[in-house]
C-alpha cells in the first residue's frame, strides 16, 4: 500500500473539482514533523501561482472538496497554504493488519515489469578482488534484489576484465609453472602474488617479455594452447571472485559472467558500423569517433578512440558491444551501471556514441550510477599499513575476527557455532552497511569502529533491533510469526511506528528509481528509533497491561521485525533471532 500514492490521488481529485488545471501537481510528502500532521499537501501554491490567485484561497477550495474522511482524522490548512493531513490511527491500525496477512507486507509485484540489466562488480581477473570492487558489488546487489522483488525482470551482468595484454604475461608465468611440474595446475591461492611474480619477470626477463608479448598476439588469434592456459587461469580468477561473492552474501553466480572477451566476435561489426554511419573516422591511423555533445569550452569535439593504429581494440569498444547487446538481444528497458565515479567520463562517450549509433534503442534509459572512492581513516584512499592495496578476502576476515571479538565480550547464551554464525552475519553486514548508509556520490571513511558499533546507523544496531524483538516473543513464549490479533493505536509512539511501518513500500520505490539505497537504510534507522522509542513508552509483557493491549503491541514488534528483515534482505544483510 503506498500511503503517498494514495493520498495523491485523493487531493488531485479535489483539486479538480476546484478547478485547478490538471498539470498542477498536488506534491504530497510525509511532514517534517508531527505538529504538521501525518502528511502535507503542498501544491495549492504553485497552483495558485499558475493561476494568479490567493494560494490560501485555493488550499481552502481543495480542502473543501477533499474526501479523506475514511482516512484522515484532520485537515488544516496552514502558513500560505500548506495543507496538512492528519491520519486516523484506526484507519492506520486496519491498514497495516491489512499489511501482515500478506507475505510481501502488502507489496504487490509492479504492474509494468521491464527488463533491467545491472552491471556490477566486474572486477579485472588479472588480479584478485580488492577494496576497488567492493563498492560497485555491494551496491549493484542491492539494487538487483530490490528490482527483481519489485518484479522486475533483473539480468546481472559481470563485465569482467578477461582480457588485454597483461593476459599474455600471466599465461606465460602459468605455462612456465605447470611445464615445471610436469602439466600440473598449480595452486594459485594468491593470484596477487602470481601477477607480481609474472610482473617482475616481464620487466626482468627479456626472452619472457617477448614470449608474453608473442603469446597476446597468438591469443587473439585463437591459437588454441594459449586459449586453453588462458582459460584456466580465468577459471582459478573467476573461483577466487566467487568465493567472495558467497562469503559477501552477494547473488551473483556463474551464469552472469558475461566477459569482455564474449564481445571479441562482435568488435570489427562495432567498427564497421560506426564507419558506414560516417561515425568513425580515421585519425593519425586509428579509427575515432568525434562527439560534438561533449565538447571542450573552445567547441573541440571530444574523440573516442574506437580502434588504435595497430587494429586493436579498447574498453571502449567492448562497451559499446555491451550496450548492443543488452538493448538488442537482452531487450531492456533500463540498464544500470555501477561504477566508479571516476570513469563517469567512459560512460559518456559509450552511451553518446551508442544513441547516435543505434546501439541502444530509443527507449532504453542507460544509467550510469556512480559512486565515491572509499577512504582510510587517515582521508586517503584506503590502503594497507604498507601502501599496498587491501585484499577484499582479508579485509572481509578481518570483519569476522572483529565482530567474534565484539560477540565474546558481551555475555551471551549462545553455541560456539550460532555465535560464529553471528559473527559472521554482524561482520559482513557491518561492511556492507556502512557502505550502502552512505550517499552513494560521495567518498567515504571507513572505520571499523563506527561500523561494528551497537549504536547509531549501522548494521549491527539494526540487527540488535531485530534480536531485541524476536526475545520479546520468546519472552512471551510466542511464535512471533503466527500473531493474528488486532491491533490498536492509542499511544502517540504507537502511531508514529504503524505510520512509518506504512511508508516502507513507497520508500522502496525511490529507492529503485533513483539507485540510491542509503535512502533504504535510512528508513530502516529511522523505523529501529521509533521503534526503541515506542519499545520503551509502552510496555509489553508487564503484568499490568490488559491482553487485548499487549496483543496488539506484539502484533506492532511482528511488524517492525518483518520490515526489518525484508528490508536488511534487500540490502543483502542477514538477521539472526540472537546475538
Ligand atoms: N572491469 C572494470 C574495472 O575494473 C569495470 C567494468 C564495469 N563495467 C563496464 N561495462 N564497463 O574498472
Amino acid at each position: 500500500m503506498k500511503l503517498r500514492d494514495l493520498l495523491s490521488s485523493r487531493v488531485r481529485q479535489a483539486m479538480s473539482v476546484a478547478a485547478i488545471p490538471s498539470d498542477c501537481q498536488p506534491m504530497v510528502a510525509p511532514s517534517k514533523g508531527p505538529q504538521f500532521g501525518d502528511y502535507q499537501a503542498n501544491g495549492a501554491m504553485a497552483a495558485a501561482k499558475r493561476m494568479k490567485t490567493n494560494p490560501r484561497e485555493l488550499a481552502t477550495k481543495i480542502v473543501d472538496a477533499l474526501q479523506l474522511d475514511d482516512i484522515a482524522a484532520k485537515v488544516e490548512i496552514a502558513g500560505p497554504g500548506f495543507i496538512n493531513i492528519h491520519l486516523k490511527p484506526a484507519w492506520l491500525a486496519r491498514e497495516l493488519h491489512t499489511t501482515l496477512d500478506d507475505e510481501r507486507l502488502g507489496i504487490d509485484p509492479v504492474e509494468k515489469p521491464q527488463t533491467v540489466v545491472v552491471d556490477y562488480s566486474a572486477p579485472n581477473l588479472a588480479k584478485e578482488m580488492h577494496v576497488g570492487h567492493l563498492r560497485s558489488t555491494i551496491i549493484g546487489d542491492a539494487l538487483a534484489r530490490l528490482l527483481e522483488f519489485q518484479g522486475h525482470r533483473v539480468i546481472r551482468q559481470n563485465h569482467v576484465g578477461d582480457w588485454g595484454t597483461q593476459f599474455g604475461m600471466l599465461i606465460t608465468h602459468l605455462q612456465d609453472k605447470m611445464d615445471a611440474e610436469g602439466g600440473k595446475v598449480p595452486k594459485l591461492s594468491d593470484l596477487e602474488t602470481f601477477y607480481r611474480e609474472a610482473k617482475v619477470r616481464f620487466d626482468q626477463e627479456p626472452e619472457f617479455a617477448q614470449r608474453a608479448r608473442d603469446n597476446v598476439v597468438k591469443l587473439q588469434a585463437g591459437d588454441t594452447t594459449c586459449l586453453g592456459y588462458w582459460r584456466t587461469f580465468i577459471e582459478i580468477s573467476v573461483a577466487h571472485s566467487e568465493e567472495i561473492y558467497r562469503k559477501l552474501n552477494v547473488t551473483l553466480t556463474h551464469d552472469d559472467i558475461k566477459p569482455e572477451s564474449a564481445y571479441n566476435d562482435a568488435l570489427p561489426g562495432v567498427i564497421k558500423t560506426l564507419q558506414q554511419q560516417g561515425l568513425a573516422v580515421e585519425d593519425q591511423g586509428a579509427q575515432v569517433v568525434f562527439l560534438d555533445e561533449l565538447a571542450d569550452k573552445e567547441g573541440n569535439p571530444l574523440p573516442v578512440i574506437v580502434q588504435k593504429s595497430g587494429g586493436g581494440y579498447l574498453y571502449a569498444t567492448t562497451d559499446l558491444a555491451a550496450v548492443d547487446y543488452r538493448c538488442h538481444q537482452l531487450n531492456a528497458d533500463r540498464v544500470l551501471y555501477f561504477i566508479d565515479a571516476r570513469q563517469s567520463l567512459h560512460m559518456k562517450q559509450v552511451f553518446a556514441v551508442s544513441r547516435k549509433a543505434g546501439f541502444a534503442t530509443d527507449q532504453v534509459s542507460l544509467e550510469h550510477h556512480p559512486f565515491g572512492t572509499m577512504m582510510g581513516e587517515d582521508g586517503k584512499p584506503f590502503k594497507t599499513r604498507s601502501g599496498g592495496t587491501v585484499k577484499l578476502a582479508e579485509l572481509l576476515d578481518e570483519a569476522i575476527v572483529r565482530a567474534e571479538a565484539l560477540l565474546a565480550d558481551k555475555a551471551s547464551d549462545l553455541t560456539a557455532e550460532e555465535q560464529k554464525d553471528a559473527a559472521r552475519k554482524i561482520g559482513i553486514g557491518a561492511v556492507k552497511y556502512a557502505d550502502l548508509a552512505k550517499t552513494r556520490t560521495n567518498d567515504y571513511i571507513f572505520s571499523w569502529d563506527s561500523m561494528l558499533s551497537f549504536e547509531g546507523n549501522t548494521a549491527p544496531y539494526l540487527q540488535y533491533a531485530y534480536t531485541r524483538i524476536q526475545s520479546i516473543f520468546r519472552k512471551a513464549r510466542i511464535d512471533g510469526d503466527s500473531l493474528t490479533g488486532a491491533i490498536a493505536l492509542d499511544e502517540t509512539a504507537e502511531q508514529a511506528l504503524a505510520l512509518k511501518l506504512l511508508q516502507f513500500e513507497e520508500q522502496l520505490d525511490q529507492v529503485a528509481r533513483d539507485a540510491l539505497p542509503h535512502l533504504l537504510c535510512t528508513y530502516l534507522y529511522e523505523l529501529s528509533s521509533l521503534f526503541m522509542k515506542f519499545y520503551e513508552q509502552c510496555p509489553i509483557l508487564r503484568s499490568d497491561i490488559a491482553t487485548q493491549v499487549r496483543d496488539s503491541r506484539l502484533r506492532l514488534c511482528q511488524a517492525t521485525a518483518r520490515t526489518l528483515a525484508q528490508g536488511l534482505e534487500l540490502l543483502g544483510i542477514e538477521v539472526m533471532d540472537r546475538m
